[in-house]
Parts: C-alpha cells; structure tokens; sequence
C-alpha cells in the first residue's frame, strides 16, 4: 500500500494514531539513553518527520546502523506529542526496516550546505536537498497557478509544435533538428539537400509557440500555450536558458494596453498564490537566500505596476546620473542592468514598458502611426529584469508583408500566418512568460540553472 506522505502527518496527525511512514534518511542521531532520533524526508514538505526509535524495536542493532543518510526507510509508529523543540508530533517506531542502503563513504550528499555548482554536478541527487526540493515544490504550485488563472477566465490550452520550420522571434537563435547523417556529410563537398532530410526541408526545435497560438486565437478565441521552448543563443548568464519552458496567451480583440492589463494581473495572481500555497518554502528562502524575498513579494502583490514609454525609460536612464556599463541611446535594445535599474533603484516595483523601436523588434508586432515604433510591451521585474515580453500583432495585410521583408525574410515562408491576415483579420495581442524566470522571482534564487530540474547551457546536457 503506499505511505502516507509527511506532509499530510505533519498537518494533520494527533497523538496515538498509527501510521507506515516511507522516505529517505537525512539525519540520524544515537542517545547515550540507548534510543536513536531519525529525521526522515520523503519531499512532500520542508520539514522532516522525526521519528523516535527505541532499543526494543524488533532487529534494533542490526537495522539501526543502516540507517544512515540517503538510505530509504519504511517505518511503522505510533504519533505522541513531541516534547522537543520545532517539531509538534514525532512518530514513536514500533518496527523499522531500510528498503535501500546509502553507503556513507559514498553518498555525495553528506554535510549539509553544498554548493550549487557542485550540487549541479550530481543533478540526479539534488532534489533531496532542502533548497532544490523547495523549488521543485514552488515550480509545481506555479504550473498549477498558470494553468487555473487562464482556465478560470474561459482560455484554450492549445498545444503548439515543439518542432517547426518557421523563426517566430526572427533572431535565427534555432536548433537545428535533422536526421542527415551529418558526418558523412561533412565529408562531401556537395551542396545539402534537405529535400532529403526527415521534414523534406530544413527544420529546427521552436523558439516560441506564437504563431501557432495565433492561428487558435483567430478561431477559437483566448487560448495560451505552455511548454518548452528552446533557444541556442549562447549568452551564459544568470537568466538564460537553452531549453526553458514558456507560457503565452493570445487573445483576439484584444490591444496593447488590454494586454498589459492581463499580463499585471497574471504577474500578480501567481505571487499571491505561491504566497498562500507555499508558505514554508518561500519562508526558507527568505531565511536562506534573500532577506527581502518576502518584501518584494508582498509589494508585488500589492501595489499597481508602473507603466511607460520606451522612450520616456531611455531619458529617464540618460538624466539618472547613474554610469552604466553599457551606454543608453534611443534605438538600442535596453541591457539588463539598465532595466534593474529602473525596477531594483528607480522605482522599486515591477514596470512595464511599451513603444519600442521597431528596428529592434520582431516582424510580427504592430507598426505604431510614428514609423519608428511598434506596440511591445516588456514587464521587468526586481532582480530579473524582463520577466514577460509581449505585443499587440500586426493585423494589416500590407503592413505585415513589408515589415516581413523589412526584417531580411521571406514572405512565402509565413504563408499561413499571412493568411489569417487576408481571411477575417482582427487586432489580437498576447504575450510570453519564462516560468524559469517566474520561478526566480518568486524563490529569490540567484541562477535559473536551480529553478529547472534539469538545466541546459552551452556545454551542459548531461542528465
Ligand atoms: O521576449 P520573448 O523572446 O518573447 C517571445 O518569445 C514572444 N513570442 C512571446 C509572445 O508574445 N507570445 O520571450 C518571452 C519570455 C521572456 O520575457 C523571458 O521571460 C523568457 O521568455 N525567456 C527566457 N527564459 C530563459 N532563458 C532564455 N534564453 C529566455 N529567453 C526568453
Ligand atoms: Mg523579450
């Protein structure tokens, strides 16, 4: 049968009712008394049972030294009140038997306090330390926030293509998917024909369900897509990720500032709801990774984002008096230290910023009236910096068209995506979360290679 699980023990036990209890061992310590204390964990919660184990129990010598950190356990025991500090209830163990031996002079996760760095080394392990278990737990209450908050306001979830044949954001950041025997291709001098290739044609892993979600938008309404997106951008920074996962609603009828509206309270939804959800995690990390997790949060919760131009940002950065290492000039895309700034110093709450220049923005947004701006909107948030990218789409036919081959590419590839243009065409706007930097947010953790299980990065993808 399977165990009842701590989390639900620590909540809800009272004294005298018996349980079978199954996890692995953090702690265990022997009284002189002739007792020993267990700390077990099975990753439902924070907090560890403590589980009291008596010289009686049946095998007692023989199992007791087995019992050492990293070894699973299945105990049998009566609940009593604890009389020790941090703990309301301990289970006293009435039999005990190891499942599966951790020898300690090889178990890596030994001392407590392990680096990240190295903790990313044993990436197989390190969901049993408390800070990566924490986060796991706070992904997950995240996940579930998204998937109510657009399922509680009527939104579709659709389910883009992981792979595609199209460059939704432009940037040419693409993996490359082929199942050309690439080495003996090297070996040829002949040109590649990819008529030979898997798809018949060239394709790569999708950098943003976008497009698709615009063709769902345009006929079954609101509807968001969520999962993983996949970027070979070779930036190795605190922010990026080569696989990450995406959420992005598409709304029909709706414009920038509806969209800006829906992004705010999204932001706001999921921070509250991880505040309600997990109160002992976010607590840990308070404690453990940044003193003002729980600040920043509440304001977050609390107070209306700050809304402004692109261009008011850029003469604001330019009359801060603060020296940036990168220098701030109209037409240039905004670096993170500069949007911190202006979240983290300025006005120390999350800001949006809308209008930017079209020259450093993707085809499909909205040409603005000025000819030199079109209608994104960036949401920056404290220590991250953008959290959300977003826009109002380009609509017009003609307009669509000319900003395609204004950005070097070929119309007849987004073929379909004109189509929506030529047949029924409406203003529709969406935008795209990283739930990795989400996660960030809302855990105060310093790098997203902690947030996801599993990071890829330029030279990483073991696991
Ligand atoms: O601003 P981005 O590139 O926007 C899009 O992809 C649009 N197609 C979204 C849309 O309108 N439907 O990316 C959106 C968000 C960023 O704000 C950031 O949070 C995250 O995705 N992101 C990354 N997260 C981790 N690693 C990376 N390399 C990321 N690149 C973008
Ligand atoms: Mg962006």
């Amino acid at each position: 049968m399977p165990p009842i699980r701590v989390a639900s023990i620590l909540k809800n036990a009272c004294p005298d009712e018996c349980f079978t209890v199954k996890g692995w061992v953090r702690t265990r310590r022997d009284s002189r008394r002739g007792f020993s204390f267990i700390e077990l964990n099975d990753g439902s919660c924070l907090k560890n049972l403590q589980i009291i184990v008596d010289a009686d129990v049946p095998g007692y010598a023989d199992v007791i030294r087995r019992v050492t950190t990293g070894a699973s356990l299945e105990v049998e025991g009566v609940i009593r009140e604890s009389p020790g500090r941090g703990q309301r209830i301990e289970l006293q163990a009435t039999a005990l038997s190891v499942i599966g031996d951790a020898d300690p002079a090889e178990y890596p996760l030994q001392k407590k306090g392990h680096r990240f760095e190295f903790l990313r080394e044993i990436a197989h392990l390190r969901p049993r330390t408390n800070s990566i278990g924490a986060v796991s737990r706070v992904r997950n209450a995240i996940s579930a926030s998204i998937h109510r908050f657009f399922q509680s306001r009527g939104f579709l979830y659709i389910h883009t293509p992981i792979i595609t044949a199209s460059d939704c954001e432009g940037a040419g950041e693409q993996f490359q998917v082929t199942t050309l025997d690439l080495p003996r291709l090297a070996q040829q001098t002949t040109q590649i024909d990819w008529s030979r290739d898997f798809f018949g044609r060239p394709a790569w892993l999708t950098v943003s369900g976008q497009l698709e979600a615009e063709v769902y938008a345009t006929s079954v309404g609101d509807c968001y897509t969520f999962g993983p997106t996949f970027r070979a951008e070779n930036s190795n920074t605190a922010r990026h990720l080569a696989e990450f996962w995406m959420v992005e609603p598409e709304m029909p009828f709706y414009e920038l500032q509806d969209n800006i509206d829906l992004a705010e309270s999204f932001i706001r939804t999921i921070v509250s709801d991880a505040l309600e959800q997990c109160p002992d995690d976010l607590d840990f990390f308070q404690q453990r990774i940044d003193s003002s997790l729980l600040d920043t949060l509440e304001q977050i919760r609390s107070s209306d984002f700050v809304r402004l131009t692109y261009t008011e940002a850029v003469d604001l950065l330019q009359n801060s008096g603060q020296e940036f290492e990168y220098p701030v000039s109209w037409g240039r895309d905004l670096q993170s230290e500069h949007e911190r700034f202006l979240t983290e110093t300025h006005f120390r709450q999350p800001v949006v910023l809308y209008d930017y220049p079209r020259s450093i923005k993707p085809f499909y947004m909205r040409c603005n009236d000025d000819g030199r701006t079109v209608r994104a909107m960036d949401v920056l948030v404290p220590r991250i910096g953008e959290i959300i990218g977003g826009s109002q789409r380009e609509e017009r036919l003609d307009v669509l068209v000319s900003r395609i081959e204004e950005c070097g590419m070929n119309p007849e590839d987004y073929w379909w995506y004109i189509d929506l243009r030529r047949f029924g065409t409406v203003p529709h706007s969406g935008f795209g979360l990283g739930l990795e930097r989400m996660v960030q947010l809302v855990t105060g953790m310093a790098n997203i290679r902690e947030v996801i299980p599993f990071p890829r990065t330029p030279g990483h993808a073991e696991f």
